[in-house]
């Protein structure tokens, strides 16, 4: 019989991609995806720790989920990713109608997990840092659409003095090169025509080559690119420090490689990114973005801001402004610091007070969105191929994205819906683009 699974994620791509993985586990077990909450017989709720208001959703959203399950006594509950690995007892104390808690290493043991609490009813955790590597345990995924991440790299060892990961996703591991290419081989067979290497710090990738030797990430895209399957290669998220020369290289010999690049900086202050742990200066990040643009000019970045890590000072915040403006961001997120526990920042002294925080983020959001403009409306008059992916907010009109990840509109019929167009942008605005067809590119 078949039984219906609703699966709530919170948090990166990493989590958006381990829950599709969690569907494809739960598969042979007859559960199929539903949209609607109310329909399922397991509910999962991926979870985000890596700020406290994205953990503090977990605990709203599984309050929520009691009333569902007091009136559908079937119906199992299960709790993954990052808080239920940091917080698993507490989850258990503040919500014991949670069946099942299970952290992001032990995925591959869900069918066990969910056989298990179905036929005893409940209250099972699997937060261990397990021997065997989940990936050599999981289905090959399945495709979905034409894009597709594949995770090559996970956990992370920088210990940024502010951030979770660490200890949510232990330490870093990275994927033989022959297992990556079978994915993607896999991948493209089932219709997939870009793929975005995964990775919590994707570009410290190390994974044993058939050589013997470790590869790192420039000489794993270039074997991607050499096996001629995958149309485009975007990877994400990169860290500074692991920026090395063959990627770099890479930049300049892999068409395949998408111009664009998720870079995180976090601060523009040498004194705050010292205390961040980040081991680099902000001209350390400026000399890197010049030798990627070197070499690969149409190159696009984006970034990632903490305002308000303790002992930020307004000419610290001044200095990330300046770093924002010489090197043009095309996009970027920010956020206020928030205090983790167990992180060695949350027990700083000069904790910044919230309304500075307040005021620090307003003002990078207006420096972001101008540079984003900026960005944008240099892309007017420039030519992409786009895969039309879906359908845009009006009749009548596809939607796709750009090389550089915006949202490009287009007024198109239905039939070229999944088709790739090459795309002449006509306007642009705060967040997309609008273009017209300029000619069929391959279909
Ligand atoms: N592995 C990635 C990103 C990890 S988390 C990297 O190294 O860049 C994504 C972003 O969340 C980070 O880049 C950082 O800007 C933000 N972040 C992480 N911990 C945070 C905290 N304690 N408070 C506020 N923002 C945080
Ligand atoms: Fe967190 Fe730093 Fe690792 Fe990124 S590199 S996951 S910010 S510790
Ligand atoms: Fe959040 Fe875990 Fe990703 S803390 S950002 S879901 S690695």
């Amino acid at each position: 019989m078949s039984k219906k699974l609703f699966i709530r994620t919170y948090g990166c791509q990493m989590n958006v991609h381990d829950s599709s993985r969690m569907a494809d586990v739960l598969a042979p077990l007859g559960y199929a995806p539903t949209a609607q909450v109310e329909d399922a017989d397991l509910v999962i709720v991926n979870t985000c720790h890596i700020r406290e208001h994205a953990a503090d959703k977990v605990f709203s959203e599984l309050g929520r989920l009691r009333l569902l399950k007091e009136a559908k006594p079937g119906m199992l509950l299960a709790v993954a990713g990052c808080v239920a690995q940091a917080e698993g007892e507490e989850i258990q104390l503040r919500a014991p109608h949670v069946d099942i808690v299970l952290g992001p290493q032990t995925y591959h043991r869900l069918p066990e997990m969910v056989a298990r609490a179905s036929r005893s009813g409940g209250h099972l955790v699997d937060t261990e840092f397990p021997v065997e590597a989940k990936f050599d345990h999981l289905p090959p995924p399945s495709a979905h659409g034409q894009a597709a991440f594949l995770s090559v790299q996970e956990g992370c060892d920088k210990f940024c003095s502010f951030c979770v990961v660490p200890y949510t996703r232990g330490a870093e591991y990275s994927r033989p090169v022959a297992d990556v290419l079978a994915e993607a081989r896999h991948l493209t067979a089932g219709g997939v025509r870009e793929i975005t290497l995964l990775g919590q710090n994707v570009n410290a990738y190390h994974g044993q080559g058939p050589d013997g030797r470790r590869w790192g990430l420039g000489r794993l895209i270039r074997a991607l690119a050499e096996a001629d399957t995958v149309e485009r290669i975007r990877y994400t998220t990169s860290h500074p420090r692991d920026m090395d020369d063959d990627l770099i290289a890479a930049h300049a010999e892999v068409g395949r490689l998408m111009p664009f690049l998720h870079l995180p900086v976090q601060s523009g202050a040498d004194r705050i990114l010292a205390a961040m742990n980040r081991r680099h200066t902000a001209d350390d990040y400026r000399r890197l973005v010049d030798r990627l643009r070197r070499a690969r000019p149409d190159l696009a970045l984006s970034s990632d801001f903490i305002v308000g890590f303790p002992g930020e000072s307004d000419d610290d915040f001044a200095a990330t402004l300046r770093l924002i403006d010489d090197i043009g961001f095309a996009q970027a997120y920010s956020f206020k610091f928030s205090a983790r526990p167990g992180t060695p920042a949350a027990a700083l002294g000069g904790q910044v007070p919230e309304e500075t925080k307040e005021a620090r983020l307003a003002a990078l959001h207006q420096v972001i969105a101008a540079g984003s403009t900026i960005f944008n409306q240099g892309c007017v008059g420039r030519s992409f191929d786009v895969l039309l992916d879906r359908r845009g907010r009006r009749l009548g009109q596809l939607a796709g994205r750009s090389p550089y990840m915006q949202s490009v509109f287009v007024s198109a019929p239905d039939s070229l819906l999944n088709t790739v167009q090459r795309l002449k942008v006509i306007t642009a605005h705060a967040n997309s683009l609008s273009a017209i067809i300029e000619q069929r590119a391959s279909a």
